[in-house]
Formats: C-alpha cells, structure tokens, sequence
C-alpha cells in the first residue's frame, strides 16, 4: 500500500499525489498545486507545525516518552536535572557530564542584585507572582547583552544554563516579594529541587533541610512537567523564538502563554472548583451543572489526551506520600468522588474528558504550603528544559520565521468618508 495521497482539483481535473512522511503530509507540496488554498486550521488542531525529536505523545494511548524514554520510568529513577540534560541533549549524561553540569547549573543559580532590588522590589506590593516572573524573565534580556548570538555554541549554552538555573531563583524572589518576607539566596549546598523549598521557606535558621519526601515529591512533579511538545507554551516560545529573539525574550513570551486558565492556570482552578464544592455531598449536583453547560470541570480533559493522562496517574501514588507528610488535603476527597462520578458518566466518557496532569498537582501543592498564585510559576520552572530543548531544536533545523497565513472574511475595498459626512 502506498504512503501517499492523492489530491483532485474539481476545478481543473489536475490530480496530485503527496507523500506520507512521518504521519504528515507536507502543506508546501499541496501549495505547489494549489497556490492561494489554504488550511483553515484555528487553533492548529490538524497541524504539525515542525518535525521534532523531543517528546513523543500518544494522547489516545496515553502515553509519553521524552527522548524515548517512558515518563513512568523517569519519574520512578530520575531526577529534574538530569531529564533537563536528556531533553536538551538527547541522551542521558554519563557520570562525570552529569556531574558537570550539576556544577554549572549550581554555579548560576545566583541572579543580578539589581533585578531583584530595583527590577523586583519595584513591583506593586500585591503583583501576581506569575506576572513577575513573566517581566522577571524578559527583563534578563537586558543583563546578559551576549544571548543575542543565538547561533554561537558558547553562548546558547551559557543563556540555556543560566535560564534553567535562576528560574527556581526568580519563582522564590517572586512569591518573597508578594508576601512581604526578605529576599532568600540560593544555597549552594542543596541540590536542585531542595534549593527551591530553601529559597521559598527559608526564615531566620542558618541552612534549611527541606524533608526529603517532599523534595522528591517536587522533583516528580517538576520531571512530569517538563515538557509536553507542542503546547501553547512551547508554542510561543517557538513562534517568538523563529524571529530569532533572544532566549530570554522567547522564554517570557512562553512563560505569559502558561499564564492563562486554559494552560498553566489550570491546576489553581481546579483548588478553586473543589472550594467552591465544599463538600464530598456536593458532587452530583456540581457535576449535573457541568453537564448541563454551568462551566466546566477544571483539571479535566485534554487537547491531545483522550485516556487517562500518565502523568496524573504518577501525581496520583505521589499525592499520597506528600500526603504521608503533611496530612491529607482536605479538598482530596471532594477530587476522588468526582474523578468517580466523571469516570462513569456518560457525558465524559463519550466526550473522552478523563483526569489531566492539573486535577492533582494543585493537592500536592497546596498541601505543601504554595499559595495558589504559585502554581503556575511552579509548571514555568521545570517547562523552561523544554522550552529550551525546542527552542535550540527549532533553530538547528533552519526554520522559516512563523507566519501564518489567514482566510479574510472581512468587507470588500471601500471608499474613505470624511468624519463630517458619516
Ligand atoms: N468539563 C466539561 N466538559 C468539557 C471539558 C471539561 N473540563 N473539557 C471539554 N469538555 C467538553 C466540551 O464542552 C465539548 O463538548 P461538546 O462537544 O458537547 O461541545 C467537548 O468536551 C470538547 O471540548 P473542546 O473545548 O472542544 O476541547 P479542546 O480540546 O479544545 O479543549 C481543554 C481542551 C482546553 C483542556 C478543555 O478540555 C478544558 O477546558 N479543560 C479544563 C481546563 C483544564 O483542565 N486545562 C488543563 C489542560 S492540561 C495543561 O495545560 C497542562
């Protein structure tokens, strides 16, 4: 059987035939037969806008593989930075590169004293931390004048490291600022994940010791969110990044498209839902008014999966080690009854809306103390690997700047009326 298809203009009878590559079909091949047709693709539903080797994604399958490598077993034996590495690299490091880049990653971990004490500090006292983080990150363009040599090896390499290892730094500069506590450094002495939970709770003891679960259970949830390939985040920063912007420029752009409800807001929303509900009795009724069109159930559904999602089965067993910990969530029982309910209901099941990575990781988050503003900076530190991974990708393969193309439906050419004569 051939891997191709063929094509049929009715209006010339001219026939066509357009190899399958990859799963695709390459839209330039149609443009050469049809030149003026578009796709009409809102939302780029049916579009593969490049080729990647990143991440593989079977949303019917529900599966997930970074560089060929099973979420669950990464999750299970890895570590964030060490699937950072992977992602970026294409292969695991080997000890001593492992080692090295631990190092470098450490070693960068510091941010200028002017972006926090006149870049940060001039915030409104009440400023959301995600929206600092978003201005945070651009405004690194403005330090580091060299990451505008984007196809300089050196330097990509140094703005990739300096990105992956001041995020945690900013994210905890960020939440210090909107509850009024002092500025934490970073310790050098902890490890990545540990790092972060010392920035952000740190008070007046002289070195803090996270707990160990708890770390481990923020490195999980920092490897499950590390990329996911072609997202609305990824997206921006691939769109922004074919102007050939710099990184930092790019990275804000994609850390502004996490930003929104309908993306990295989506975990808050779903501890918000789960308040609103109140009570476990509360369930059916709320589920009814879903169905019957009163918004929608939050954490649930999934542009690309249509099964379970792996990374919220993983979020599941770790909620219940974190939970070991701190005590249950009590919003934990309301989320079981309606993953219960939803799992076993027509209207779900049909639409093919099962739990995503967000119906959990807001539990585990709020049980380990986060405010809700900072679960979305929480889903931009560890993305940032991925947006990097695609970002050196896309640049590597010689892209063409993104430009899509419209159909217009707006009136056809008028006359200009003077103001006086309309
Ligand atoms: N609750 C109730 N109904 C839903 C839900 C939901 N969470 N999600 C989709 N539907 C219904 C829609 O009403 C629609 O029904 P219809 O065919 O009768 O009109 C159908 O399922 C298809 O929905 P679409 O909006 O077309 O699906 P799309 O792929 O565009 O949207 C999205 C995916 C945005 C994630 C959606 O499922 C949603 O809004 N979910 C809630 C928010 C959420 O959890 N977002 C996190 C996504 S994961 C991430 O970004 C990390």
């Amino acid at each position: 059987m051939a891997e191709s298809i063929t094509i049929t203009d009715n209006r010339t009878g001219e026939t066509v035939e357009l190899p399958i590559v990859n799963g695709g079909v390459a839209a330039t091949e149609w443009s050469k037969v049809l030149p003026g047709v578009w796709f009409y693709d809102p939302g780029f539903m049916s579009t593969a806008a490049c080729e990647s080797a990143v991440t593989y994604l079977d949303g019917d399958a529900g599966i997930l593989r970074y560089r060929g490598y099973p979420i669950e077993q990464l999750a299970e034996q890895s570590t964030y930075l060490e699937v950072a590495y992977l992602l970026l690299h294409g292969e695991l490091p080997s000890e001593p590169e492992f080692v090295a880049w631990r190092q470098e990653i450490t070693m960068h971990t510091f941010i200028h004293e002017n972006v926090r004490k006149r870049f940060l500090d001039g915030f409104h006292y009440d400023a959301h931390p995600m929206g600092m983080l978003v201005s945070a990150v651009a405004a690194l363009s403005t330090f580091y004048l060299d990451a505008k040599q984007i196809f300089d090896p050196t330097s990509r390499a140094k703005q990739i490291t300096r990105l992956i290892a001041k995020m945690p730094t900013l994210a905890a500069a960020a939440h210090r600022f909107s509850v009024g506590m002092p500025f934490v450094y970073p310790d050098n002495s902890l490890d990545f994940p540990a790092n972060f939970l010392s920035m952000m709770w740190k008070v007046a003891e002289p070195h803090f010791e996270p707990d160990p679960v708890l770390t481990r259970a923020l490195d999980i949830l920092f490897i499950l969110h590390a990329d996911h390939e072609q997202n609305c985040s990824t997206t921006a920063m691939r769109v922004v990044g074919s102007s050939h912007a710099d990184p930092y420029s790019a990275c804000a752009a994609a850390c502004a498209a996490l930003y929104g409800p309908r993306h990295g807001g989506a975990n808050e929303a779903v501890i918000r839902m789960l308040t609103e509900i109140g009570d476990i009795e509360n369930v059916p009724a709320f589920i009814e008014g879903v169905k019957a069109g009163n918004g929608r159930l939050q954490g649930f559904g999934h542009r690309v999966y249509k099964s379970y999602d792996p990374r919220a089965k993983i979020i599941k067993r770790t909620a219940d080690e974190v939970f070991e910990v701190t005590g249950k969530n009590p919003l934990l029982d309301i989320a079981l009854r309606l993953e219960e309910i939803a799992l076993s209901d027509e209207y779900f099941v049909s639409r093919k809306l099962y739990p995503n990575v967000d119906f959990y990781s807001g539990l585990i988050y709020q049980a380990m103390g986060f405010p809700l503003d900072m679960f979305p900076v929480l889903f931009a530190i560890p993305r940032t690997a991925g947006w990097l991974a695609h970002w050196q990708e896309m640049l590597d393969q010689d892209s063409k700047i993104a430009r899509p193309r419209q159909l217009y439906i707006g009136p056809e050419t008028r006359d200009y009326v003077p103001i006086t004569a309309r």
